[in-house]
């Protein structure tokens, strides 16, 4: 029999891609998704008692509550999810590989090109927690953190990613300001997967900056799209996050990703290499499937 791997967040954005990849990344796992639906990780005894009969080797803990916006609406649902649930699962994971998804979003976005060994200074809530819940897991030598960006991706119900809301926005006939000044290095959530799902067999736990080779403004992003979304087409509108009202927004979330790269078998992509070497074969566009 395979030993256990439990995936949390299982229906979220990159979670499904954690799920649908397992046989090709992890084979030798067991792999278990956990969807909310299944289990409440905020239900503190429940968690105990699906760690007590799964019996996991290995935990990636995808699930969280993801928007800043959502965050900073209600910080004590952020604080419950992000932070609490994720010190408790760390804390059930004592013995065995804790592997928790973090965010660039811990840092303030006034320098970019973020190395591990910056000083993280969050302006957002939503930052703020997954700071302190790195904090939480990283007591632990056996577990890692790692911090993506933007990404990059579909989701069964088409309401995840950044991808999905601008064509969403488009199909409502409603057009999108794109910062031409706030910068993000995406990477396909297919890549996060991969990675961390090598990275898993490695048995080197710490502290790892994972995203795309690119450093591209939003608007950037939007145009390199266009291709392969013409629905948003006349849709978006270049602008600038000076004057931005509502959650404060880090400028400039590239990271630095050599670290992990160097115990990688395959070299991160850019977002813009991506789009162009990638032919389309009716596969997910965001996956590895058709990818070399
Ligand atoms: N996507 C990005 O661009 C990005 C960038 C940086 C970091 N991250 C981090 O990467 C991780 C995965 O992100 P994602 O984009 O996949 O997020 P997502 O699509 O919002 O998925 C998060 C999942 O967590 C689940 N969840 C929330 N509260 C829960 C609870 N109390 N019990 C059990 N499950 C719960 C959600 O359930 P429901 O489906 O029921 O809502 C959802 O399926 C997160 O830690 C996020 O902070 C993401």
């Amino acid at each position: 029999m395979k030993p256990c791997a439990i995936v949390t967040g299982a229906a979220g954005l990159i979670g499904q891609y954690f799920i649908k990849n397992a046989s090709r990344w992890a084979p030798d796992w067991d792999v278990h998704g956990l969807t909310r639906a299944e289990l409440d990780l905020t239900d503190h005894a429940a968690v105990e008692r699906a760690w007590r009969r799964l019996k996991p080797r290995v935990v990636i803990h995808c699930a969280a509550l993801s928007r800043t916006k959502d965050c900073e609406q209600d910080p004590q649902r952020a604080r419950l999810i992000n932070v609490d649930a994720t010190a408790y699962l760390a804390h059930l994971s004592n013995e065995i590989p804790f592997f928790f998804l973090s965010s660039g979003e811990v840092f303030d976005g006034r320098a970019g090109w973020y190395k591990e060994t910056d000083e993280p200074t969050p302006i957002n809530y939503y930052g703020k927690t997954k700071l302190e819940a790195e904090q939480q897991v990283l007591h632990n030598p056996r577990h890692t953190v790692v911090r993506i960006v933007l990404t990059a991706g579909t989701s069964q119900n088409g309401d995840r990613s950044f991808v999905e809301d601008m064509c969403r926005a488009a199909t409502d006939g409603r057009s999108m300001t794109l910062y031409a000044d706030e910068y993000r290095c995406p990477l396909p959530a297919g890549a996060i997967a991969r990675a961390v799902w090598e990275l898993s067999g490695k048995n080197t736990p710490g502290l790892y900056h994972l995203g795309g080779r690119d450093r591209l403004s939003r608007w950037e992003i939007g145009q390199a799209l266009l291709p392969w979304y013409p629905e948003l087409e006349g849709h978006l509108i270049k602008g600038t996050a000076r004057g931005h009202s509502g959650a404060p927004r880090p400028a400039d979330l590239s990271l630095n990703c050599e670290k992990l790269q160097a115990l990688l078998s395959f070299r991160l992509p850019g977002f813009r290499g991506w789009l162009t070497d990638r032919m389309h074969r009716g596969a997910d566009l965001w996956d590895y499937d058709t990818q070399a």
